[in-house]
């Protein structure tokens, strides 16, 4: 078994997807069972050793599987307050979140990665979406929901894997709705006219709860189908999962340049989130004793 504490600094986190439940390739040097004031994480954090292409440097990884280890809690169960709470109490500053989305235009063809820039929330109300409440009333910009610096490393990485068949659109909007059902085709139709690019069922609460405790966070999209607005067939599982297993050897190729170039001298006080660094305490309203 491995260890279950790690001692030393985690500042990044990759958060998997459907069909990205573990990340292949990658040395696991200790598994952490978190419980927080939020309950408990959606599986075990696993501590992964990543050796840098770039300078040899050794960097850890925190790595959660948001669907469980065995992929049994739905979207709208995801213990979002959770994970976010236990990966920055173990250092996490930066956050690689992955997911399939279904497709709500023509030129994002499925096994197309997508880099969301902007987020419609149609989400219903039923998941926790805040850490400020019962007293603690706090107002968090969110206008950019993603982080800007580090999508422009993650473009570059997606770009620099083009000839070996990943195709990347680099921006988007991606719709959050509630599921589990998907969408009917007149809510798709209308999403579409909305301006929306992708849709999925994870995005939130995850990106505002990491806002929320001053992590920078961006989600790299996998495309799987395209939505029920399309001529082709309807969206099943099967689809859903058929393109991510398809997909996966250039989805965990995207992420190891990821973290080969994240792990660079130049963006450690990007992955610190330097730049989020109090951003809450002025957000706070409420009088502090
Ligand atoms: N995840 C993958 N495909 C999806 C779709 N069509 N709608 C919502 N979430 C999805």
């Amino acid at each position: 078994a491995l260890p279950s504490t790690y001692d030393g600094p985690v500042p990044i986190a990759v958060i998997g997807g459907t069909g990205l439940r573990e990340l292949p390739g990658f040395t696991q040097v200790a598994s952490l069972s978190i419980n927080t004031p939020w309950g408990e994480t959606s599986s075990p954090i696993t501590i992964l050793h990543h050796q840098c292409k770039h300078n040899d440097k050794t960097v850890a990884v925190a790595f959660l599987s948001r669907h469980g280890a065995h992929h049994q809690i739905a979207p709208h169960e995801v213990p979002a307050r959770a994970n976010i709470a236990a990966l920055r109490s173990i250092g996490v500053r930066s956050i690689i979140a992955f997911s399939a989305v279904g497709s709500l235009q023509e030129a994002i063809k499925p096994r197309d990665f997508v880099i969301p820039d902007q987020i419609i929330d149609r989400t219903k109300g039923v998941r926790p979406w805040t850490y400020f409440e019962k007293g603690i009333v706090a107002h968090v910009p969110f206008g950019d929901p993603f982080d800007e610096g580090i999508a422009k490393v993650v473009r570059e990485c997606g770009h620099s894997l083009e000839g070996d068949g990943v195709v990347l659109h680099d921006r988007g909007t991606i719709v959050c709705m509630e599921g589990p059902q998907f969408s009917t085709r007149a809510e798709s139709n209308m999403y579409r006219a909305w301006g929306g690019s992708v849709i999925n069922m994870s995005v939130l609460p995850e990106a505002k709860l990491a806002r929320e405790a001053e992590i920078a966070y961006q989600m790299i999209c996998m495309s799987t189908d395209y939505d029920c607005w399309h001529d082709s067939a309807d969206v099943t599982v099967e689809m859903v999962m058929g393109h991510m297993k398809a997909n996966s050897e250039n989805a965990r190729r995207f992420v190891t340049a990821v973290l080969d170039a994240l792990a660079g001298e130049e963006h450690s006080e990007l992955i610190q989130a330097k730049h989020l660094a109090g951003s809450i305490k002025f957000g706070v309203t409420t009088p502090q004793p």
